[in-house]
């Protein structure tokens, strides 16, 4: 039996030219966590070359989306920037991964830290309710170079306030806190600085990351989680060794390629 559903592209949107979403059907038996990331791919030569890629739909949508970076030389990405509605994607159909609610302990506040489309699972999780009902605050950090890099800014500023389920919650809840680091902006530095000098807190208005009060999840590139790693780990926080053993925060790679 096959490891893969195969999907139909349902919708593709070019965010600039290094940047798109897809969404595709959706296989009435595939089930995943918020947060989790599947293998995606098309066939080339006849073998399917698959990547691993956080879904950034909720998993009560009917649909699937996907956030991608387009890698020129990349040998996914290369091609699957052309992909058009009505074609093929190949998605597995056992998601997996650590950015999961489970594998938090309580608190009062969840910090997500993304760069780049590392902010994919945090689409998802964002229209989680469970996510609301287990933290008082929920802050979404996301760092990327350029101003126009900010994809889905609108959904966080305008939609998600006025989502019929958890809209609410949302206004009250949820803190976008877009910036970025090579264009003037109303925030501006990577998230590494921004979290050592304080700068984050103050303007978010809560006070310094602490194991009691803090959880968080993260999503970047290698240098980037271990960077912000070091740092947690400097504020008490401790991650979770493994999939299944909760602690106060928890790291996946945003994949590219
Ligand atoms: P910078 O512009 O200072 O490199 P990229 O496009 O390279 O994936 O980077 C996405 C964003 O993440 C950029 O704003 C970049 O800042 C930032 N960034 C890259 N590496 C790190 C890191 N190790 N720690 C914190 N931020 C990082």
């Amino acid at each position: 039996m096959s490891k893969f559903h195969t999907e139909t592209v349902t919708h593709v949107h070019h965010w600039n030219d290094s940047l798109f979403t897809i969404k595709t059907t959706r296989d009435a038996g595939l089930r995943f966590r918020n947060g989790e990331f599947a293998m995606i791919g098309i066939m080339v030569d006849g073998k399917p070359l698959m990547r691993a890629y956080s879904i950034a739909s909720p998993n009560y949508e009917e649909h699937l989306e996907f956030y991608s970076i387009k890698v020129q030389n990349g040998p996914l990405t290369s091609r699957l920037q052309h992909i058009k509605v009505g074609e093929e994607l190949l998605v597995s159909k056992k998601p997996t991964g650590t950015l999961v609610l489970d594998d938090l302990l309580p608190a009062k506040n969840l910090y997500m830290l993304a760069t780049g489309t590392g902010l994919a699972p945090f689409l998802s999780l964002a229209r989680d309710p469970e996510v609301y009902e287990k933290f008082e605050k929920i802050v979404l950090v996301h760092c990327v170079r350029r101003v126009n890099d900010l994809a889905y800014k609108d959904m966080f500023e305008n939609e998600l306030p006025n989502d019929e389920i958890f809209g609410e919650w949302y206004k009250e809840k949820f803190i976008y806190y877009p910036t970025v680091t090579r264009e003037e902006f109303k925030n501006q530095g990577r998230i590494t600085d921004l979290l050592t000098s304080g700068k984050l807190f103050e303007d978010i208005g809560l006070p310094p990351i602490s194991k009691e009060n803090d959880r968080a999840m993260l999503c970047g590139s290698m240098a980037f989680n271990t960077d912000v790693s070091k740092i947690l780990d400097d504020f008490g926080l401790e991650v979770s060794p493994r999939m299944g053993v909760p602690a106060d925060y928890v790291v996946e790679r945003a994949f590219v390629g």
